[in-house]
C-alpha cells in the first residue's frame, strides 16, 4: 500500500479460493490476499508449482488440485470459502481447451459453484475491451464469459486488466528481448494502436482490496495504468530506457496473423492469434467505469518497473 491507509479487518475466517493462483496475475492475488490477512486456497491442475512458487511453512496457505472444467474439483475447492477468484487463462485453443470451454462454460461452472457453495463474494477476471458482439473470437467469448458468470452469480465482481507488464510477463519482456536483438523491429500495423499497460501487482492488489472492501454490488472494474501511449511510443518508450536507438517499420495485421498461426503451436509462442487481434483496437480504460483510483491504488509506471528489469 503506497498512497492511502487501507482498513484491514481480521480476515482469519474468510478463505478465499483463487483458481489460477499459480499463473502470472494468480500468484500475486494470492501473495496480497495473505498480505491482508485472508487464508488462501491455490487452485490448479498442477498444485506442486503452488508449493514450489509459495513453499509449504505457511498453515493459512494450501494448494489444491482442480480443474475449472471438472464441476466436483471445483466445488471441492469452495467448500467453506468465503471468497473466489477466477484468473483462469487460455491464450491458444487446443484440443478440448477452447475459448468457448474455458471462458465461457467453464467461467460459469465456477460461479455456479460459488452461488451453490455459500461463497460471498465472487471475482472474475476479465479483460479490457471484452465484448459478447465482437468479431474476434477471443474478445466475444471473453465478452460472453462475463454475461454467464453474472448469469449465475449476479453479483459477481468483473475485473477487466489492460495488458499487464512484470518481470515474468510475455508482453514487456518479450518486447525488450526483441528491441535488443533487432536494429530493425516490425510493429504492428503502423503502431497506432493505444494501449494503457497495467502492472500486474496492481492488478493483484486491486483484486485483493475488492475483497477486503465491504461493496458487494456488482461493479466491473478497469484497471489500466497511468499513462496512455500508442504501440509507436510504447515501444519507443522502452528502446529508450533500454539505452537502444532502433528502426521501427509497420506491419500489416494480416502478416501478423499468418506469423501467429505459423507459431501458435510451439510451447511458449512469441505471438498468438488472439493478441494480434487485441492489438487491432484500442486497449484503454473507460473514463466511466471504476478502477485503480476508486480503490486507492496509485499504478505504477512501465518506466519505473523497467528500471528494476534493466
Ligand atoms: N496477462 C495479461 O496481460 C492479461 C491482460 C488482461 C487480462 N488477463 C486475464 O487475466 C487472467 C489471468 O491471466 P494470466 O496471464 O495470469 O494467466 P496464466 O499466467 O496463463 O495463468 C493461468 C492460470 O490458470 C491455471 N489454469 C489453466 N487452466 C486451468 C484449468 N482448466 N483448471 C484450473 N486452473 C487452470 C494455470 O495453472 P495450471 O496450468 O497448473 O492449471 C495458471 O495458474 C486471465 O483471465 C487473462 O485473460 C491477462
Amino acid at each position: 500500500m503506497r498512497n492511502q491507509t487501507w482498513a484491514t479487518t481480521a480476515m482469519n475466517d474468510r478463505t478465499v479460493t483463487v483458481f489460477g493462483g499459480t499463473g502470472f496475475l494468480g500468484r500475486r492475488v494470492v501473495r496480497h490476499l495473505r498480505k491482508s490477512g485472508f487464508p488462501v486456497r491455490v487452485a490448479s491442475r498442477h498444485p506442486e508449482r503452488g508449493n514450489t512458487l509459495f513453499g509449504c511453512d505457511d498453515p493459512q496457505l494450501q494448494s489444491v488440485k482442480a480443474d475449472i472444467h471438472n464441476e466436483r474439483s471445483i466445488s471441492d475447492s469452495l467448500v467453506g470459502a468465503y471468497g473466489a477468484v477466477n484468473a483462469v487463462s487460455l491464450y491458444v485453443e487446443h484440443g478440448q481447451e477452447t475459448f468457448h470451454s474455458v471462458h465461457v462454460e467453464a467461467a460459469q461452472r465456477v460461479a455456479t459453484q460459488a452461488h451453490r457453495a455459500g461463497v460471498e463474494r465472487l471475482v472474475h477476471v476479465s479483460g479490457i475491451g471484452s465484448d459478447a458482439a465482437s468479431l474476434s473470437l477471443y474478445i466475444r467469448k471473453r465478452g460472453e464469459g462475463e454475461l454467464a458468470t453474472r448469469a449465475a452469480f449476479a453479483d459477481a465482481t468483473l475485473i477487466r486488466p489492460a495488458v499487464m507488464f512484470g518481470p515474468d510477463d510475455g508482453f514487456l519482456t518479450i518486447i525488450l528481448k526483441l528491441l535488443r536483438r533487432l536494429p530493425i523491429y516490425p510493429m504492428f500495423g503502423r503502431g497506432l494502436t493505444r494501449l494503457q499497460p497495467a502492472y500486474v501487482d496492481d492488478v493483484a492488489e486491486a483484486i485483493a482490496r475488492v475483497l477486503q472492501g465491504t461493496e458487494t454490488r456488482a461493479i466491473t472494474y478497469e484497471c489500466g495504468g497511468p499513462r496512455v501511449y500508442s504501440y509507436k511510443e510504447f515501444l519507443r518508450v522502452v528502446a529508450h530506457e533500454a539505452g537502444l536507438r532502433r528502426i521501427l517499420i509497420p506491419l500489416p495485421f494480416a502478416a501478423w496473423h499468418v506469423l501467429a498461426w505459423a507459431v501458435e503451436k510451439l510451447p511458449r509462442p512469441p505471438v498468438t492469434r488472439n493478441q494480434v487481434e487485441l492489438m487491432q483496437a484500442d486497449n484503454v480504460s473507460s473514463r466511466e467505469m471504476p478502477g485503480f483510483a476508486e480503490l486507492g491504488i496509485l499504478p505504477r509506471s512501465v518506466e519505473e518497473i523497467l528500471q528494476g528489469m534493466l
